[in-house]
């Protein structure tokens, strides 16, 4: 056993924000007031955190590169069996099942991010019940999602929550030629300039703090 850093600084304050983030969403879904001026401001933060994970998911650290963890549908459905027997396969990074969640995820928190600030900034009421059902489809995949953590944390003894925190995991002696390579420093903070500065113009442009103001007191 040895101690490899998996998940660098920027996938790990990426993951606890958007969490935190995702679950304000949650539990401020309302169409009016000031519970609804916090649902929007969190799900707009949403909106950038996850255009920086894309931006991870091209030039940042080895593990946390989409092409770490596109598995095949064959590997995913191996994979699945390995879990029905109580013996997951052990992976470094996100396993297939694992990897296929985190796609899911983003894409459906993109998507509901931007109903739902299409439906107030572009005033299109009929995106409403688009949103509420991409919202409760994200529910069930983040409930998904931690259970999944859960029970491969259970079957394999792996600290994968620790993992998240501390970036560190014990890899077995047979995936040390895995040793993943850490992207320098400079690219996650370059991409998060780049990021809050496209966010800002976005907001900007479709006014989007008047009409959250005007939506909320209608
Ligand atoms: C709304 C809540 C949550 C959302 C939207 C969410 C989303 C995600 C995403 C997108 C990833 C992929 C990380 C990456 O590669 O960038 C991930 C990984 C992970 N999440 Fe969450 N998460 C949530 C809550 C939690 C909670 C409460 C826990 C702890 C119990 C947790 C534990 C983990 C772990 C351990 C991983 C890494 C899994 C692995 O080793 O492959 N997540 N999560
Ligand atoms: C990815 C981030 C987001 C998530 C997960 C999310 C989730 C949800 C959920 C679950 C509901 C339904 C609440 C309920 O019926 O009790 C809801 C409602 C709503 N969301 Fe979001 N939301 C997000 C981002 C946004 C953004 C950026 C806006 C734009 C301002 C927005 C505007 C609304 C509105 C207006 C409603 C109320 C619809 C109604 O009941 O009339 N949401 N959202």
């Amino acid at each position: 056993m040895r101690s490899v850093e998996v998940w660098d600084f920027a996938t790990r304050a990426f993951h606890w924000l958007l969490a935190v983030l995702v679950f304000v969403c949650f539990f401020s879904g309302d169409d009016e007031g000031l519970a609804f001026i916090i649902h929007a401001y969190a799900g707009y933060m949403v909106f950038m955190l996850v255009m920086f994970r894309a931006g991870l998911g091209v030039v940042g650290s080895k593990h946390s590169r989409f092409s770490d963890f596109a598995y095949s549908w064959a590997e995913i459905k191996s994979y699945g069996l390995s879990v029905l027997r109580l013996r997951p396969a052990r992976y470094v990074g996100h396993n297939p099942l694992g990897g296929l969640m985190v796609f899911a995820m983003l894409i459906v928190l993109a998507i509901t991010a931007m109903t739902g600030i299409f439906m107030v900034a572009a005033h299109l009421s009929w995106l409403e019940g688009v949103h509420e059902a991409l919202g409760s489809i994200m529910q069930v995949l983040v409930a998904l999602h931690i259970t999944g953590v859960i029970v491969e944390q259970v079957l394999t003894g792996e600290r994968l929550i620790k993992a998240m925190v501390t970036g560190s995991k014990e890899t077995l002696s047979d995936q040390t030629h895995q040793v993943p390579a850490l992207a320098p420093a400079w690219r996650p903070l370059l991409l998060s300039a780049v990021v809050i500065a496209v966010g800002v113009v976005i907001f900007v442009q479709i006014n989007f703090g008047a009409a959250v103001v005007t939506f909320s007191a209608k």
